[in-house]
């Protein structure tokens, strides 16, 4: 595990925004794969304006962690995240572009064709969000690390975050997401995981200072060889040392 220590939010976006710009520069033809929320809006910003100066992405496929399950109009899903924030504002498209499709009503076909495009482009890089109790993307804690991709059921401290994040109303809040399990997020070449805020701090806590164990979902990537965790100084405050 490689810790990379940075002052706030914004130098966290600088960080994952120069982490994701030098892949891409080093290999235009890359697979990415992001994640959506608050973790990774500043980066998207930075991405797009970096992307719109000239950085080649046509040739790359970007991916996506997870999306909630319901329809790509909900104000939360992946899609509309993914389009707002950085494909609608890009001038040249990556190559590819997939996601878990929110629509999907057959979940174990849409899992499988999902599995299908995984295995078809293996990542480069995939970006994670830490939650507020260590999940990344929906492997909840108590989540077995034998998981492949599967349809989660969120736990109500997520639930609670979508609907702050997106200001919805409880019945329009997403209940079930598509995710990656643990075994497709350890696929990826490089993993990369941020943290920012003291929300995050007692997960941060947990993370670095206990063992790898199902309660403690992102703790299981300190078992990969190209692990990358991105935290600033808010979410280390309970940190002993
Ligand atoms: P956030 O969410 O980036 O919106 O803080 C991370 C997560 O809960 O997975």
């Amino acid at each position: 595990m490689k810790i990379i220590k940075v002052k706030d939010y914004n130098e966290m976006s600088d960080k994952l925004n120069e982490l994701f710009v030098t892949q891409l520069q080093n290999k235009p033809t890359s697979v990415l794969s992001f994640t959506t929320g608050g973790t990774p809006a500043g980066f998207a910003k930075l991405f797009v304006e970096e992307i719109n100066q000239g950085v080649d992405i046509s040739q790359a496929v970007c991916l996506n962690l997870d999306e909630y399950v319901g329809t790509k109009e909900n104000p939360a899903s992946v899609y509309n995240w993914m389009y707002n924030h950085v494909y609608n504002k890009l001038n040249a498209k990556p190559k590819i572009i997939d996601m878990f499709d929110a629509d999907a009503k057959d979940f174990a076909s849409e899992i499988k064709r999902y599995q299908t495009v995984l295995e078809t482009y293996p990542r480069d890089m995939q970006l994670l969000g830490l939650g507020t109790n260590a999940h990344i993307g929906a492997n909840e804690p108590g989540t077995s690390f034998e998981t492949g991709a599967f349809v989660a059921d969120c736990f109500q401290s997520t639930i609670d975050a979508t609907q702050n994040l997106f200001n919805l109303s409880m019945e329009d809040t997403p209940i079930q997401m598509f995710t990656m399990g643990f075994k497709e997020i350890m696929d990826a070449k490089c993993v990369i995981l941020a943290a920012s805020g003291k929300s995050k701090a007692n997960a941060v806590k947990r993370l670095l200072e206990e063992d790898i164990k199902e309660d403690i979902p992102a703790s299981y990537l300190k078992n990969h060889e190209n692990f990358i965790f991105i935290v600033d100084e808010d979410a280390c405050s309970l940190l002993s040392d």
